[in-house]
């Protein structure tokens, strides 16, 4: 194993992607190190001809990934939108990966971000030395992609402010990047494009312009449809990120994830599964991503300080501290939620006592 905590998706995945490019006799995109067909596969998952299975990535609807792979083929840049934890950033990651061999083209967006990180800035040491030269120009990821026909990946577009977002009006329209001070400009290589993703907890923050908009194609990420393909996906990134951090711990039974899925998604529909009982939801959001995290967490308590099999104790501390997020509010919602609904459950008479103790 690496020394690297967490690598980049090309190299994690470096084998499979191999083992895609040398089957695939798809028509690839200009510049593309993948067809659109194995770009998905790549992502979706499957087996191949020779017996090659690809692990799948996203788990989800198969058209999703099929619009978003299609889009980047275009010249429309693509956004990933919808709720936090519902796999935007994850999904960009193994695209760009899967594209263009490179994932690392990356601006984070927030509030602070400015026109240099998008176009580029200087190395002043140089530029007051020299004056201004190719050699004291530092490029963005933006400009890079340019330049060598990949993926630029910009997250969270929606902090940016919006005229620095709009700097990238040009880039996608005339998909060229000008630098007066050098009186050239970097016009694009075939291959490039941007994968954005924004949240819908920042809308209204600094909404794209519709001149933006317009450069863009959006696809919503939902929630997992149903209780079971949720289970699948944090079981499948709980065995994931336990092998990675080399936790001491068997994987978790079955039980304990459907548990956790159940009570994330019922306080998130505000209503018990039967639809019998409606419930108030907590200001937190529950996303799977959450999910994935209190599982992880407890099975880092049952591996060290516990006998290495996830228990209820080992859950609770986790689930409300995901949840309660807000101390009065949340507190209240929880509270009703384990009186009303966890304790009614017979098979969940551990779970009850396990939270009821962490909250004192
Ligand atoms: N449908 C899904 N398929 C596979 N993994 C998923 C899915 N939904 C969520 N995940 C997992 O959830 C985790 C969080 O996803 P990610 O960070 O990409 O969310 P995000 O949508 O970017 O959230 P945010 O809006 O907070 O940035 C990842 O580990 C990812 O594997
Ligand atoms: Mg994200």
């Amino acid at each position: 194993m690496s020394e690297i905590l967490r690598q980049h998706a090309e190299h994690q995945y470096a084998e499979e992607l191999d083992q895609l490019r040398r089957v695939d006799t798809r028509q690839r995109p200009p510049n593309w190190e993948l067809s659109p067909w194995a770009v998905s596969t790549y992502l979706l998952g499957g087996k191949l001809d020779n017996g090659f299975e690809i692990a799948p990535k996203y788990i989800g609807q198969r058209r999703i990934i099929e619009i978003a792979v299609s889009t980047l083929a275009t010249d429309r840049a693509l956004l990933l939108f919808g709720v936090p934890g519902t796999a935007k950033s994850w999904v960009s990651e193994h695209l760009a990966a899967a594209i263009a061999g490179n994932s690392t083209l990356l601006i984070q967006g927030t509030a602070g971000t400015s026109e240099e990180q998008m176009r580029y800035g200087w190395n002043y040491a140089r530029l007051l030395a020299e004056g201004p030269s190719p050699q004291a120009l530092v490029q963005s990821p933006l400009m890079r992609a340019m330049e060598t026909g990949r993926i630029a990946r910009i997250e969270e577009l929606t902090r940016i402010p919006a005229d620095v977002q709009d700097t990238l009006i040009t880039m996608l329209s005339e998909k060229t990047l000008p630098i007066p001070e050098l009186g050239s400009e970097v016009q694009a290589v075939r291959g490039f494009n941007v994968i954005a993703t924004a949240n819908n907890r920042d809308k209204g923050v600094n909404e794209l312009s519709s001149a933006l908009k317009r450069r863009f194609n959006t696809v919503i990420l939902p929630t997992p449809a149903s209780e079971d393909e949720e289970v699948a996906i944090v079981t499948k990134r709980v065995a994931e990120l336990g092998r990675a951090l080399e936790l001491p711990t068997e994987p978790p039974a079955l039980k304990e994830v459907r548990r956790v899925v159940q009570i994330f998604r019922e306080l998130r529909n505000g209503q018990t599964e039967d639809g019998k009982t409606k419930l108030k939801s907590p200001s937190a959001t529950l996303s799977t991503a959450e999910a994935i995290s209190v599982i992880n967490s407890g099975m880092a308590l049952a591996g060290h300080f516990g006998d290495g099999v996830l228990r209820a104790a080992d859950v609770a501390a986790g689930l409300t501290g995901a949840i309660i997020k807000d101390p009065v509010q949340d507190a209240l919602v929880w509270k009703e939620y384990l009186e009303t609904v966890v304790k009614e459950r017979s098979e969940w008479k551990d779970l009850y006592r396990a939270c009821r103790e962490v909250e004192g």
